[in-house]
């Protein structure tokens, strides 16, 4: 018996009508597409709930699914419907700088009833996101995010079995509503940022997703919240990883430890088969090993026996690092709530109690809570760049460049077995970690703790390539 293919697309769809397509090439004479950040009431708990006042690309959350061709060139037609201004970063991508979307760096903020044109190509296959970069903090946690998925020059699998995954958790008050009144609180920011009490999907509860055996499936999950960690080991669906942060590990492959961390911002891709009809629930892990916390669940159908061989996944063209000719940089990270902050600066002041609370910053780069005037290093094209980041806090953080892909290449001292391309690492306490990549990219690129509190409040510095 094989599943109505009709049935099987309209459920398909329904799971995801949150986050619908959105065709990048159909579009207006000029060849643009618009895309609108707006105001958006949307039921965030149940559908029977109460609305909560989101902020939404084309008023959806997630926003729609920008789906391109590697080396396709992309047109937005950016639209701020909101109140306040706001831009878009493409996350991830190895973009033309003038284009990375950072208010304040790049470009200035797209103003209310104001547009901005974005037009970039997309190098490399693999799963992106976007999301606003004006007060991320505020903006990225009310609902300005998308995925931005880049199909190899021949797609590896049909489009409904590519899956995606946006998790976020929001924070709902007890009226069920996303809770306004909370943002911008102190203590998350000196702590481990603003972390929810509702998991959403593709901006729903618990979706169904159909699928059948004997074929391979592509999930791509992206962790879209704020500042919350989450917990996965891809062993229980039986998923194998075939990429992340977009870059392919290439051979498909199975984890040997548990759980695997998926940082804010970062992705993972894996490939899934099922052998059998049911219910195959997709979890995340909790404290307790035993009761992990389903996500999603997989409705399978019959279809063919057994699936076919993988297909094989092409591998990256990033440019290697050459470490004997490396530029070395140190970055130390202190504050934050048990941290030293008494030496920290802010605009030349030190930061008092006073200070403070006045410029909300309580975290430092190399001693500095402000948005430094001079980069923290400029190399030359081409170059490869060693940063050691050293964590002098008591918090994890996500570790984010822009416009580069690097490797990890040593943490704490011992090397890193597998070294695979990543936008975005964890960083434990007390941890060092030593990432390599060629800054072959020119332009004011940031590096900044992708827990967006944490960026908010002084861990953001940037690096020129000139
Ligand atoms: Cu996801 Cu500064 O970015
Ligand atoms: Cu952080």
């Amino acid at each position: 018996m094989t599943i109505d293919r009709r049935a099987f697309l309209k459920q398909t769809a329904a799971a995801f009508a949150a986050a619908p397509f959105l065709t990048v090439g159909a579009t207006a004479a000029d060849g643009f597409r618009e895309l609108t950040a707006r105001k958006a009431k949307i039921k965030l708990a149940d559908p029977d709930g109460p609305t909560s006042d989101l902020w939404g690309y084309d008023g959806t959350v997630p926003g729609p699914i920008i789906r391109a061709k590697r080396g396709e060139t992309l047109r937005i037609r950016f639209r701020n419907a909101l109140d306040e201004p706001t831009s878009v970063h493409w996350h991830g991508i190895r973009i033309d700088n003038a284009m990375d979307g950072v208010s304040g760096l790049t470009q200035d903020a797209v103003e209310p009833g104001e547009s901005f044109d974005y037009v970039f190509t997309v190098p490399d296959a693999g799963t992106y996101w976007y999301h606003a970069h004006n007060k991320s903090w505020n903006e990225v946690a009310r609902g300005l995010y998308g995925l931005l998925v880049v199909d190899e020059d021949e797609p590896l699998f049909a489009p409904e079995a590519d899956i995606s995954f946006v998790l976020d958790d929001w924070l709902l008050d007890d009226s069920g509503r996303f809770d306004v009144a909370s943002l911008g609180n102190m203590m998350d920011w000196s702590h481990g940022g603003r972390t929810g009490n509702r998991l959403t999907v593709n901006g729903v509860t618990r979706p169904d997703v159909a699928v059948e055996t004997g074929r391979w499936y592509r999930v791509r999950l992206l962790n879209a919240c704020n500042s919350r960690i989450l917990y996965f080991d891809p062993n229980r669906v039986g998923g194998k990883v075939i990429a992340y942060d977009g870059q392919p590990v290439g051979e498909a492959r199975k984890l040997d430890y548990s759980p695997h961390l998926i940082g804010p911002a970062q992705r993972v891709d894996l490939v899934l088969t099922f052998d059998r009809p049911g219910s195959v629930p997709i979890s995340l892990e909790t404290e307790d090993k035993e009761k992990p916390y389903p996500f999603a669940t997989f409705r399978v159908a019959n279809g063919s026996a057994a699936a076919p061989a993988l297909p094989a996944i092409p591998g990256t063209d990033l440019p290697v690092p050459d470490l004997s000719a490396a530029k070395h940089f140190k970055l130390l990270m202190e504050g934050g709530a048990m941290g030293r902050i008494g030496h920290l600066t802010y605009e030349g002041k030190p930061i008092t109690r006073q200070v403070m609370m006045e410029s909300r910053r309580m975290w430092g780069f190399n001693g500095i809570t402000n948005f430094p005037d001079e980069p923290f290093f400029s190399v030359k094209r081409g170059e490869t760049v060693v940063i050691d980041t050293v964590n002098q806090t008591a918090f994890p953080h996500a570790m984010h460049t822009h416009g580069h892909h690097f490797q990890v290449i040593d943490r704490s001292g011992s090397e890193v077995a597998e070294t695979p391309w990543r936008d975005t690492f964890l960083i434990g306490p007390e941890q060092t970690t030593r990432i390599a990549f060629v800054a072959d990219n020119p332009g004011k690129w940031l590096y900044h703790c992708h827990m967006l509190e944490h960026a908010a409040a002084g861990m953001t510095t940037w690096f020129e390539v000139t």
